[in-house]
């Protein structure tokens, strides 16, 4: 039997036919177009659906990842910033467009599914994946399953920056590509001699690699951007390692492209101020998830698959 699944973003619905082996059989995506509002959002993936189904007789069900607070159970996304959707009855609205049955999660605990049963957490025994891109997303896998539950957002500021649900000091509001990027903006305006400025003109615009580039060329206004990114970035995921103590940590997201130049720093920091560290035997890999944007759609079939 093979499976579809969807990866539902604020800018694309990718979606891809899968195997129950993972592997990915046929793709499709276009722009989810946030603007049109919820119902037409649906038709969309409905239309990718659609693209997907042709010619199939085998597909086993629909499995949809999408950020917010997503209810499998009621079929209801509750609170998607990113997408404009309250308490959006998406389930229904996806049954005018498919007879398969269909089945919701998190968009990042889809994405960590896909990458703990076929990525960089195959054969851990626990995998933890965040995903860094225009928001902050997570999901814990152990023995294969996914731990579930409402999804909230980590503080890790008291009383710190706004973040996109209306409260504070949330690991998004620090750890996303669009925090780095706010950062990266304030300290523009606050360094006119800065190289951010030049490098940011030579790209187009400022974006999550400027800071990095600026670093890697000796500036330092550049280079404390990206120290604070990367020291809120280990608070966070200090934070998930003492409370779930994790074989795997890995990450994903535009962020994670930069690599060593974020990995190498990261693994020092959240070693030196993990519970225990000086005593006990380091355990959790912190590494970079292998899948790419496949995992969100492979973890989202075998939502269906489950
Ligand atoms: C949402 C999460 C989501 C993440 C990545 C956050 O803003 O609250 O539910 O997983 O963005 O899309």
């Amino acid at each position: 039997m093979n499976y579809i699944g969807i990866d539902l973003g604020g800018t694309n619905i990718k979606g891809a036919l899968v195997s129950a082996k993972g592997e990915i059989l046929k793709e499709h995506s276009i722009p989810t177009r946030v603007d049109l509002g919820p119902e037409a959002v649906a038709g969309r993936i409905g239309q990718v659906i659609a693209q997907l189904s042709i010619g199939e007789d085998t597909v086993g069900g629909v499995g949809v990842g999408c950020p917010g607070t997503v209810d499998d159970a009621s079929g209801i996304v509750r609170f998607a910033a990113n997408l404009n959707f309250v308490n959006f009855d998406l389930r229904s609205a996806l049954r005018a467009h498919t007879a398969l049955p269909i089945h919701l999660g998190n968009d990042a605990n889809a994405a960590a599914l896909g990458e703990a049963l076929f990525g960089c957490g195959r054969g851990a025994e626990s995998t933890i994946v965040v995903t860094l891109g225009t928001g902050v997303g997570g999901g814990v896998v152990q023995d294969g399953k996914m731990l579930t539950g409402y999804t909230g957002h980590m503080v890790i500021a008291e009383n710190g920056e706004e973040c996109t649900g209306g409260s504070r000091g949330c690991f998004e509001a620090y750890s996303s590509a669009t925090a780095l990027i706010r950062d990266t903006k304030r300290t523009m305006a606050a360094h006119p001699e800065s190289l951010l400025h030049a490098i940011a003109a030579e790209q187009g615009g400022v974006d999550g690699r400027t800071a990095f580039l600026a670093k890697e060329r000796g500036d330092e206004a550049g280079a404390q951007v990206v120290e604070d990114y990367i020291e809120h970035l280990a608070c966070g995921l200090t934070n998930l390692v003492n409370i779930f103590f994790p074989e795997v940590l890995a990450l994903s997201g535009g962020v994670a492209n930069q690599g060593d130049a974020l990995l190498l720093p990261l693994r020092e920091r959240v070693r030196e101020r993990s519970f225990g560290s000086r005593y006990a035997v380091s355990h959790t890999r912190i590494e970079l998830c292998t899948l790419g944007y496949r995992a969100g759609v492979i973890g989202a079939a075998m939502l269906a698959r489950e």
